[in-house]
């Protein structure tokens, strides 16, 4: 009986002591691979998408990890890809080496990007970043992605149209839908990239189906069996991470596939993959 006490309790004292090596050199990279599906009003047939956010390429974050997000989602078919925003944590280590990795994404698919609190502007500047988006928005050109910054895009695929918008980061104060939705085509399905989550609240008035967001990074930091939470950057903890619904619409929050400081801890590094599917009338 002694014995088995003294294993345990050797087994559990082992068991803390290698938690701050797991959750700063294996769990930050070890990505996650998702897949979700989400029905939604007015498709008329099914499409994948990839949904990636927060590379935050940086000291903490090497380029290896976002190409390996990148070739690990486009390995699964999806026709589009979204980026949601903090590309980096303050300054891009090499943008051309940056450009040229994401120039993967466009060679495959068309794909879409909106701008995080981390990429320029008002809040990057007070934390150590960038003043505005210019060399972002040229990593993300360079790149062939088209960045929507309070603007929005008809595309047009076989045999379905799907309305994209994007808008500026909310800690940023650039959220803009008015400009995001001007002379946007209603009647097709609607998706809205906005890094924050809690942007649907501005949004509220305007026509959207599902928002893509991050910004979270699932809280980074999960306390195992409790699932406490020390950081979390959004209004309501319903909106850390996953599919959600709110006010008949859907919210899609992933973890996202950096981090900041270079840990993560029971919250694996996300490569998203969402089938949208035709949404049955209520009743059939
Ligand atoms: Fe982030």
């Amino acid at each position: 009986m002694r014995l088995s006490r003294r294993t345990f309790l050797i087994s559990s004292i082992t068991g803390l002591a290698s938690i701050p090596a797991y959750s700063r050199f294996l769990e930050p990279g070890w990505l996650e691979v998702t897949e979700k599906r989400v029905p939604l009003q007015g498709l008329m047939r099914r499409l994948r998408v990839l949904h990636l956010s927060d590379l935050h390429f940086s000291e903490s974050v090497p380029l290896v990890q976002i190409e390996r997000a990148i070739e690990l989602g486009l390995e699964r078919g999806p026709e589009m890809a979204f980026l949601t925003g903090d590309y980096t944590t303050r300054t891009v280590p090499d943008p051309s080496a940056y450009s040229r990795a994401l120039r993967r994404l466009r060679d495959a698919v068309p794909a879409f990007a909106s701008f995080g609190n981390h990429d320029g502007g008002r809040w990057a500047a007070r934390h150590g970043g960038y003043r505005d988006h210019s060399l972002l928005r040229g990593v993300l050109e360079d790149a062939g992605i088209e960045c929507l910054h309070n603007a929005s895009r008809l595309v047009k695929l076989p045999g379905q149209e799907v309305l994209v918008a994007g808008v500026g980061d909310l800690w940023s104060r650039e959220v803009d839908p008015e400009s995001a939705f001007r002379d946007a085509p209603v009647g097709r399905p609607t998706l809205v990239l906005a890094h924050n989550p809690d942007t649907r609240f501005p949004l509220a008035s305007f026509a959207w189906d599902l928002m893509l967001s991050g910004h979270t990074h699932g809280g980074q930091i999960v306390i195992p069996v409790v699932g406490y939470v020390p950081f979390q950057a959004v209004r309501d903890r319903r909106f850390l991470e996953g599919l959600q619904s709110w006010e008949g619409r859907l919210v899609h929050i992933t973890r996202g596939v950096g981090n900041l400081l270079g840990v993560r801890l029971n919250c694996r590094p996300e490569v998203s993959l969402l089938d949208l599917e035709p949404a049955r009338d209520a009743g059939s």
